[in-house]
């Protein structure tokens, strides 16, 4: 297939574009680079420099494209409570940009990064994509419009959409001399950040809260290996049927509470992660646990690395000799 990434500069999108390429599809990736990085771009794809907004500059009806994988979006949860415009214009008015452009381009089917944002605090656990929608964030609910919008868009003009939510992504894409991996400025996630105090370029972590209802008293989050998620896009492609807009959880079900990440993260490492304890954040729930029940039913999807020990081991790797420069 021909097919349009948007956001393949990124660290989801450009493992995905990796995959896809090694599939024998075309891939052209829409990315102006704002949040990604050149050395992402997989070579063996075309790069169109603009911003989301425009991509009808490049989905014209004669583009020929078969499908569209839409990654592009501002991801930080604490900076859309500050700057909530810059998420709303960027991630809900981009994405509606998009879905006219595929629309016009006659594009038959779209894959979209949703998010577990969009569920707020879990009223049942693990979660289910029927769960109560209640985003407890701007983030989460610039997501939870697009998914909407694409229910509409199946029902109103026959687009085949579907909207993976994504748990806590982690890990890194390893293979030969290809390393993608988790750069994001300034880094949220709670792996690469502890492996940056590992790396000794950060002094301590912060753990957000540890009065929480969950054994040690820290958040609990699923962790998904980068790879593993990579793949449920090649099968939501050929999954996504005309008309219809499915919508599928991805996580391994297992929970694991920030101090049992940073143990793992000393054992993987060898080095020490002094942490500090602060006050909770707005907005965080005690315990994110995805039930992926649906996506190994219907897309056949089976995680590959589902061990927290395999995704530190990959971003670690990563880590050392591509962000540090340090092999
Ligand atoms: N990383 C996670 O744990 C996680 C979890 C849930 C959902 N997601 C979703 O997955 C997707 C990818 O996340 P990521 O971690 O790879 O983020 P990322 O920041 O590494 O990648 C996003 C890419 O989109 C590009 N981009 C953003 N806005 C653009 C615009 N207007 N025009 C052109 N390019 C633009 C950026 O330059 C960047 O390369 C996002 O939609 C995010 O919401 C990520």
């Amino acid at each position: 297939m021909r097919l349009l990434v948007t956001g393949g500069a990124g660290f989801i999108g450009s493992v995905v574009t990796r995959l896809l390429l090694d599939a024998g599809h075309e891939v052209v990736v829409l990315d102006d680079l704002r949040t990604g990085y050149r050395e992402a771009l997989a070579p063996d794809a075309t790069h169109v420099a603009i911003d989301l907004h425009d991509v009808a500059q490049v989905l014209t009806p004669r583009s020929g494209f078969d499908g569209v994988l839409h990654f592009a979006a501002l991801i930080a949860a604490g900076e859309s409570m500050v700057a909530p415009e810059r998420y709303w214009h960027n991630n809900t008015v981009g994405s509606l940009a998009l879905i006219d452009a595929v629309r016009a381009a006659g594009v038959p089917r779209l894959v979209f990064s949703s998010t577990a944002a969009v569920y707020g605090n879990p009223t049942e656990l693990p979660i289910p994509e029927t769960a109560v929608k209640a985003p407890t964030n701007t983030y989460g609910a610039t997501k939870l419009a697009v998914d909407m919008a694409l229910t509409s868009e199946a029902i109103g003009h026959g687009l085949a959409a579907v909207s993976l939510r994504y748990f806590n992504v982690a890990g890194a894409y390893l293979d030969g001399d290809t390393a993608l991996g988790e750069r994001h400025e300034p880094e949220t996630h709670l792996i690469p950040l502890a492996l940056e105090v590992a790396a000794g370029r950060r002094e301590k972590l912060q753990l957000f809260g540890d009065d929480y209802p969950t054994v040690d008293g820290t958040c609990v989050r699923d962790y998904i290996h980068v790879a593993d998620l990579a793949r449920a896009h090649l099968l939501a492609l050929d999954a996504a049927s005309t008309g219809q807009h499915r919508v599928y959880n991805l996580g391994n079900g297992n929970g694991f509470t920030n101090r049992q990440v940073v143990e793992a993260v000393r054992e993987v490492t060898g080095h020490p992660v002094p942490v500090e304890v602060a006050p909770r954040r707005e907005g965080d729930p005690a315990e994110l646990v995805a039930s992926a029940a649906l996506a190994r039913a219907e897309l056949g999807w089976e995680p590959r690395k589902p061990t927290l020990h395999d995704m530190i081991s990959d971003a670690w790797v990563f880590h050392r000799t591509h962000r540090l420069g340090q092999p």
